[in-house]
């Protein structure tokens, strides 16, 4: 059903919005991708490059003229740039809201103006802050901690008005904790990123808080997965949804078990204080995305992890040799 479409990555150089081009391209799709490349990378994009249906626009969701020329013909927009990270949004606090915010307006209203016929929309679990329901289902009362959740939450109530107040076919997915290829190892990149990248390099792993935490770690190819299926789908419109594995795993199970996979020996792990505005656990409901969108994972974060470090294990001696 996407094959032929016009389709507009926002984040496309980034490590979900690049798998997900990667995945439309392969539909028969033609992508324009845009990212300001402030976490996203081309060469992310290496592959995209090689096909003639992909083009690429660097550029910034607040630059609102820019987006409504750039989003003129198009049919689908899934809008994945965003300020990512929790305690970076807790430094700066307008910057994120601009980004994920401001931002998102500004796609929405170029979606209005240009009749986009759909936009897919990446929320998060974080808007439900540190509730003590689990799994966290998507009627629940939202209570963000962050910035950056309350900023996710702003923008996904703004993809709710526009379906309500000018039709426009909006629908957000709230993910939760997603991981796999092209995560970014820096110190604002999910834990699984980080751990992987030091486990290989054979050095220590900081754990903030006594690990117990808990999070419903989501493969990437899960996350394209119900992208697809929401852009498809026409009973999303105007909906919210979960994307999870539905599986949740404390840090310390996680890790301990990351390092036995790797068979990287003598790795110790410390623990640190509890990181500011962090959730204990996170844990996602999936009845309502199997109910509208047919939506299952396939991976959980064993399973996911174990693909992953192949792949990373395959990058990292390929780079190693051109050192
Ligand atoms: C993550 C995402 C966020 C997304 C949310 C829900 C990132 C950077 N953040 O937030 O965009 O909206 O899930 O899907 O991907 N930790 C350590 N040591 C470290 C790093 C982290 O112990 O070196 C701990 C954290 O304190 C936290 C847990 O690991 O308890 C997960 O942290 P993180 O991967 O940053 O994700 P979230 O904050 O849950």
């Amino acid at each position: 059903m996407l094959e032929g479409k016009r389709i507009f990555v926002t984040g496309a150089a980034g490590f979900i919005g690049s798998n997900l081009t990667d995945a439309l391209l392969e539909k028969g799709a033609e992508v324009i991708g845009y990212d300001n490349l402030w976490n996203g990378r081309m060469e992310n994009l290496e592959l995209a490059q090689q096909n003639r249906n992909f083009t690429f626009y660097k550029g910034d969701v607040r630059d609102y003229d820019r987006l409504l020329h750039l989003m003129k013909d198009v049919d689908i927009v899934f809008h994945k740039a965003a300020f990512t990270s929790v305690p970076q949004s807790i430094i700066m606090p307008q910057l994120c809201n601009e980004v994920n915010v401001s931002g998102t307006l500004n796609i929405l209203n170029s979606a209005r103006i240009n009749d986009v016929e759909k936009i897919v929309y990446a929320s998060s679990s974080s808007i439900y802050g540190d509730t003590p329901t689990l799994p966290k289902h998507e009627k629940m009362h939202m209570d963000p901690i962050s910035p950056y959740g309350v900023a996710k939450q702003a923008a996904e109530s703004y993809m709710t008005s526009y379906h309500r107040v000018y039709g426009l076919n909006t629908t957000s997915l709230r993910y939760f904790n997603v991981f796999g290829q092209r995560q970014k190892d820096s110190p604002y990149s999910g834990v699984i990123a980080i751990f992987i990248a030091r486990i290989l390099e054979g050095k220590n792993l900081l754990i903030f808080g006594d690990g117990n935490q808990s999070r419903d770690f989501t493969y990437v190819k899960d996350v394209i997965n119900g992208n697809i299926l929401a852009a498809e789908s026409k009973e999303a419109a105007g909906k919210v949804m979960n994307i999870a594995a539905g599986k949740p795993i404390s840090l310390n199970e996680l890790t301990k078990i990351m390092i036995e996979l790797s068979g990287k020996k003598g790795i110790e792990i410390q623990h640190g204080p509890i990181r500011t505005g962090d959730i204990l656990h996170s844990y996602g409901d999936i009845t309502l995305a199997k109910k509208i969108l047919g939506f299952e994972a396939k991976y959980d974060a064993v399973s996911g992890f174990k693909e992953y470090l192949n792949y990373y294990k395959n990058i990292y001696s390929s780079k190693s040799k051109e050192r």
